[in-house]
């Protein structure tokens, strides 16, 4: 089973073959969560004046003391190949005039090794082709609408989820369990991901005992499109690819003054780097703006699209205009700790993707590496089950869930509580943090889980929220992209991981077990 069709999902599922797969996706196949939102592109070292020790170099470089260098060197040294597979897949990357990938620059790379595809369409281009690949496989049954709702856990293996479609539950067993549920964005106000990444990965694998790590370290991208609150009212905000950067667009504030002047690396500084700068300018009361007009001016709507089209959304020609921006949250370092085959601590789970913590990212992921990343797991992960798993004698049962009672009704929303918890998470938990901050938020999110009779979505979101806060508070240093304005040089003490106690997090005990097929769940 496969939980989430992002990137990672769908290369997990695809890769599983001959070995039948469920795949378990919220939405529609094909919507592909914070993938199909991707911009600048997949990074892989395959130009003529590149290779993989440079990308491993600059990957640990932007992870300040916390990346694996022999994940670094694993990702770096299978990127070509991924690259390879996808095109050969029919993933179709924009191509130089000579036929070959065109490659872009992103911020803290010392080579130009982005690919991507319609410009700046890269997500969705991979996304439509894997969806559609993943439709033909017929290894590939689909429970589309669907999420899981908890583990099953039997004599200490995962053995399956409780699966939920609407108002229906239904225990549905499986061989291994692959998590590939996205990230974190969805707990702030102020993000770039699409609504419904709130750590729900996070959540499963805590709640069963699974082991996650530097639930800390959370990306904020420095250039999201700052559009006016009364205008965007909840949604996430829409991206301005770093690209545009490593195509020469320079920040500015409202004054015309460069932001990034005096700070190494300026424009193209690693991205906790430029968030920090951007928050500090916000803070003394500053706008702060991308301008590309010198750089791309006439060329930028061919070039990007995309962004192109949202920013006219909001108003803002980009040939003409500077682009607002504000740091918003993006990507999670953190997640479900997993060794080099996306093991996670526990036996049957595997974790795929931004949900998982590889090492590869330490302290801060460096642009572009999110989806190479995504990809070689992914393909690693299945290689892993295929080689250990006895072939599945288990029909999925997938039937089931349309089959059964509605017997469980969805948890009432509470929009104003959760609209609180993101804002709090902006405040608190986000660029720039300190102690008295993150313990005010830590004792409203108690006092909201302590308090909370229902066991849904939003007290799963709580949390998700608590463990990210506490693993903040505990982090007495600043580090990559956890900046504690109480502590704000890096402590050579705290180079190192830190584990969250799934104990802290885990719901008074809530019998799992697998029903053997035609049971009805109880
Ligand atoms: C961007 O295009 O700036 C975002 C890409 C990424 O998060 O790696």
């Amino acid at each position: 089973m496969v939980v989430g069709s992002g990137v990672a999902g769908l290369i997990t599922a695809l890769r599983l073959a001959p070995l039948p797969v469920l795949l378990v996706t919220e939405g529609a196949l094909g919507a592909g969560g914070a993938t199909a939102w991707a911009q600048g592109g997949i990074a892989a070292a395959v130009g003529p004046d590149d290779d993989a020790g440079l990308h491993a170099q600059d990957t640990l470089a932007a992870g300040t003391g916390l990346g694996d260098p022999r994940v670094a060197r694993d990702v770096a040294a299978e990127a070509a190949t991924i690259i390879g597979m996808l095109r050969q897949w029919g993933v179709p990357f924009d191509q130089d005039a000579g036929g070959k990938p065109a490659l872009t620059l992103e911020a803290a790379h010392s080579r130009r090794r982005i690919l991507h595809a319609g410009g700046d369409g890269t997500g969705a281009a991979l996304i439509r082709t894997l969806a559609a690949r993943a439709r033909a496989s017929g290894t590939i049954d689909l429970a589309e609408h669907c999420s899981a709702e908890d583990l099953l856990v039997e004599d200490g293996r995962v053995a399956g989820a409780l699966l939920r479609r609407g108002g229906t539950l239904a225990p549905v067993a499986a061989r291994a369990v692959v998590l590939a549920t996205g990230g974190i964005g969805g707990l702030y106000a102020s993000t770039t991901n699409p609504a419904g990444t709130w750590g729900s990965g996070l959540a499963l694998a805590a709640r069963a005992g699974g082991e996650l790590r530097d639930l800390e370290f959370v990306q904020f991208h420095p250039t999201a499109i700052a559009i006016a609150a009364a205008a965007r009212r909840d949604a996430p905000l829409p991206l301005a690819s770093e690209a545009i950067r490593g195509e020469g667009g320079v920040l500015v504030d409202d004054l015309g003054l460069p932001v990034m002047s005096g700070v190494p690396g300026g424009d193209l500084a690693p991205r906790d780097c430029v968030a920090r700068a951007i928050w500090k300018h916000m803070e003394a009361g500053r706008r702060v703006f991308l301008d590309a007009r010198d750089a791309l001016g006439p060329r930028f709507p061919r070039r990007f699209p995309a962004i192109t089209a949202l920013c006219r959304a909001a108003g803002i020609d980009p040939v003409s205009q500077p682009i607002p921006v504000r740091p918003a949250a993006h990507y999670h370092m953190g997640g479900i700790s997993t060794d080099r085959r996306g093991r996670t601590s526990l036996p049957g789970l595997w974790a795929v993707g931004e949900v998982a913590s590889t090492g590869l990212h330490g302290a801060n992921r460096l642009a572009s590496n999110s989806l190479i990343e995504a990809a070689v797991f992914g393909r690693r992960a299945a290689a892993d089950i295929r080689h250990t798993s006895r072939p599945c004698c288990l029909p999925h049962s997938g039937d089931r869930l349309t089959a059964l009672q509605a017997n469980a009704p969805g948890s009432p929303a509470i929009p104003a509580v959760e609209a609180e918890l993101r804002r709090r998470m902006d405040d608190a938990v986000g660029v720039v943090r300190d102690r008295d901050g993150l313990q005010t938020t830590l004792a409203w999110l108690s006092g909201l889980r302590d308090t909370s009779a229902e066991d849904g979505p939003l007290r799963r979101k709580v949390e998700v929220a608590l463990m990210i806060t506490a693993a903040a508070l505990a982090r007495t240093e600043s580090r990559g992209a956890h900046t504690r304005r109480d502590f704000p040089a890096a402590d050579p003490g705290w180079a190192r991981h830190q584990a969250v106690e799934p104990e802290r997090v885990r719901p008074a005990a809530r019998p799992l077990t697998v029903l053997s097929l035609g049971d009805q769940p109880a």
